[in-house]
């Protein structure tokens, strides 16, 4: 591979949305940010120069980060954030990726605004499995906010309640038609009949799932989180948040005289603040169309109901593995340890005095992994363990299964209290997990996103109800299980992944609804060094970030 430089300069920049101009935090005044590209193989050295007041840190959303951890991204986790006036270099290799992946702030909620593709191509000389298309295109899926989304969240975190959602759902950075003023802001593809296009898609999205669509036309996927899967059709498809997604579109034989739109808008099951109902919709124009594009027929495509969980469990449920000779599904197939983690809202003491907090009986709305609801410390995780200084920093007491809450999809328990902690599972050198993630109905029965940071996971079974361990079990697939960094853990189910610890570090692992993280649904797995020279983590670079 080879090595590319980028500067990401951190600044403001005003950007008009629905008739609101507001200054936003942007790279290199972008909107949507930059476009990484690059081949499996290639090293990346992205400067960060921070000229805006925020404290700001950069997440490259799905990439491996083989013994690179320092370069991971997420705040007060693998780094200290960067600081009015100060850069840091992210230095990292692709190894065994190519597909679609995005990179994104990973603090507060900054990523609303600053978030851009990684388009990471095969290595010189090797094809896609599949025929080469005519045009490659990214699609990523936003949230446009009126308002100034860091005041939102520090309000919502004060009162307790829920944050208020966005104003329009975008596609690359543009609500497009179907909402007010916002004509001229829409995104236009222009095709050609009878060709292919790969549309690589990301869920850029701050709170939401979302289904997309082209009218009358169907979306062949071939790619999941930037690995190949076996290819299917579909007319409607599913991303969530912190998901990645490529499809090749086939245009029509003749240059139709109509206008199709693809659109996209939320699944949700429950209503705490996470979505509105409202669609964000571009345009496929075909370019040789004769008649004047004004005056042509617009076609819509049609989006399951907000709540429609059959889709999305189907849909999740056609994604397999290629498991072929030259891209094996490598499943642990010998388990190590076995983890069973229910996530889900909770509540959490009112700490303001005098005051009542918006959640349910005057408490905050919190959110939580094993009933711990994490909270970040003031450093950096992965500097207190590798300097060995985690004494006050973190414990490494994380439970293995719940503390309580034992019925997780029947009637809501009286108490429905989380804890909370900095608390870091701790996993030897490739020690083999699987893990089984259920969802609680504790304030409403939710998919919940959850992403891995620093690994890949096989997503080897999922169900409804409450898991059981004596029967689920028997109906894994260890075949061909789909291979991908972000998992919706079914609302009212659960869902099984296996991966292999193979990474030295601290790796965060959380739910991609960024509320839900901000209130606690989130928890770090601790990978020691193994005893080779390549199994260790290597010292941090000289720039790192300082508290
Ligand atoms: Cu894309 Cu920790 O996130």
């Amino acid at each position: 591979g080879v090595t590319k430089h980028y500067t990401f300069d951190i600044k403001l920049e005003n950007v008009t949305r629905l008739c609101h101009t507001k200054s936003i935090v942007t790279v290199n005044g972008q909107f949507p940010g930059p476009r990484i590209v690059a081949r499996e193989g290639d090293t990346l050295l992205i400067k960060v120069v921070n000229h805006v007041q925020n404290n700001i840190s950069i997440h490259w959303h799905g990439i491996r980060q083989l013994q690179s951890g320092w370069a991971d991204g997420p705040a007060y986790v693998t780094q200290c954030p960067i600081q009015t006036g100060q850069s840091y270099v992210y230095n990292f290799t692709i190894t065994g990726q190519r597909g679609t992946l995005f990179w994104h702030a990973h603090i507060s909620w900054l990523r609303s605004t600053l978030y851009g593709p990684i388009i990471i191509l095969p290595k010189p000389n090797v094809p896609y499995p599949f025929a080469k298309p005519y045009k490659e295109v990214p699609i990523i899926f936003g949230e446009w906010f009126n308002t100034d989304t860091e005041a939102i969240i520090s309000q919502a975190l004060q009162t307790g309640g829920g944050p208020n959602v966005s104003d329009a759902y975008t596609i690359n950075g543009l609500p497009g038609l179907l909402y007010n003023c916002s004509t001229k802001d829409t995104f236009k593809l222009k095709v050609k009949p009878e060709k292919t296009y790969l549309l690589r898609l990301i869920n850029a999205a701050l709170n939401d799932e979302l289904f997309f669509s082209i009218a009358n036309h169907t979306l062949t996927i071939v790619d999941a989180d930037a690995v190949y899967v076996k290819p299917f059709e579909t007319d409607i498809l599913l991303i969530t948040p912190g998901q990645t997604t490529n499809v090749l579109l086939k245009t029509k034989p003749h240059s139709p005289n109509a206008t199709f739109l693809m659109a996209a808008r939320p699944y949700a099951t429950t209503g705490l603040g996470t979505f509105d109902n409202s669609t964000t919709a571009g345009i496929l124009h075909y370019e040789s169309t004769t008649k004047s594009s004004k005056n042509l027929p617009i076609f819509k495509p049609s989006l399951p109901p907000l709540n429609d969980t059959s889709f999305a469990t189907n849909f999740s449920k056609k994604l397999f593995s290629l498991a072929s000779a030259q891209y094996p599904a490598n499943v642990p197939n010998k388990i190590d340890k076995r983890f069973f983690f229910t996530v889900g809202l909770g509540t959490s003491p009112c700490d303001q005095q005098n005051q009542t907090c918006q959640g349910p009986n005057g408490t905050k709305l919190s959110a939580s992994i094993n009933n711990v609801s994490f909270i970040l410390p003031n450093t950096a995780l992965l500097q207190s363990h590798f300097f060995g200084q985690s004494n006050g920093i973190y414990d490494t007491d994380y439970p293995y299964s719940p503390t309580h809450w034992f019925n997780y999809t029947g009637n809501p328990p009286n108490n429905t209290m989380v804890g909370n902690g900095t608390k870091v599972m701790v996993l030897n050198f490739n020690t083999s997990v699987e893990l089984v993630m259920q969802d609680t109905s504790i304030l409403g029965a939710e998919s919940h996103p959850l992403h891995l940071h620093g690994f890949n996971f096989f997503i080897v079974g999922q169900g409804f109800g409450n898991f059981d361990p004596n029967k689920d079990p028997k109906s894994f697939n260890l075949v061909d299980p789909v291979e991908r960094n972000t998992v919706g853990v079914p609302s009212g189910g659960w869902v099984a992944i296996r991966f292999l610890a193979d990474n030295p570090g601290v790796w965060l692992m959380h739910c991609h609804l960024e509320v839900h993280t901000s209130w606690g649904l989130k928890m770090a797995w601790l990978v020691l060094d193994g005893k080779l020279p390549n199994q260790k983590l290597p010292p941090p670079p000289s720039d790192l970030p300082k508290c």
